[in-house]
């Protein structure tokens, strides 16, 4: 049985997410959609909302779980028996810090290998930070996210769904 990790902050959870999960989710006999739990990072939302809204849009797919994780990936992806990370990568620009991540990560532990996927290209430009800046200015994110989650997004603005 093969299983793979596809980690991220989802903060929040974005349709490159979605596009991402779908692909990989047909390669593989489990996905686990692992939330990071880093305060560091000061998110939007906290991990308990991030793995609800991942829920919510993954219920569809049989072979999804959600789960959330702290400390190393690479700790985490041995411990959960999953034997593939899944990275997207959207532009050049995110080659060589995945790049860096994935050497680092095969170094420390060779069993686990780090899968890419490129975005599809209509979500290549899309992150969870544009989301969020458009949200802050009560900007119209329904090309972004998912209907469901838009309100939830607002309500951290209080803007009013527009
Ligand atoms: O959605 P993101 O923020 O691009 O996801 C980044 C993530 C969570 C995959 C990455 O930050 C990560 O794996 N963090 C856990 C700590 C770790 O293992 N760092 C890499 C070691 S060099």
């Amino acid at each position: 049985m093969t299983r793979a990790i596809y980690p991220g902050s989802f903060d929040p959870v974005t349709f490159g997410h979605i596009d991402m999960i779908e692909r990989s989710a047909k390669m593989v006999d489990e996905l686990l959609v692992s939330v990071l739990n880093n305060s560091a990072k000061n998110p939007l939302f906290s991990v308990k909302e991030r793995v609800s809204m991942l829920e919510e849009i993954t219920n569809h797919l049989p072979n999804v779980k959600v789960t959330s994780f702290d400390g190393l990936l690479i700790d985490y992806a041995r411990e959960m028996d999953a034997s593939i990370i899944i990275r997207g990568l959207r532009a050049v620009t995110d080659f060589e810090y995945e790049l860096q991540i994935a050497q680092t990560n095969r170094i420390v532990n060779p069993n686990i290998d780090t899968l890419f996927l490129t975005t599809s290209l209509e979500y290549a430009y899309l992150s969870s930070t544009i989301v969020k800046e458009v949200a802050s200015y009560g900007g119209d994110i329904s090309h972004f996210v998912p209907e469901k989650l838009i309100g939830r997004i607002y309500e951290k603005y209080n803007n009013k769904e527009s």
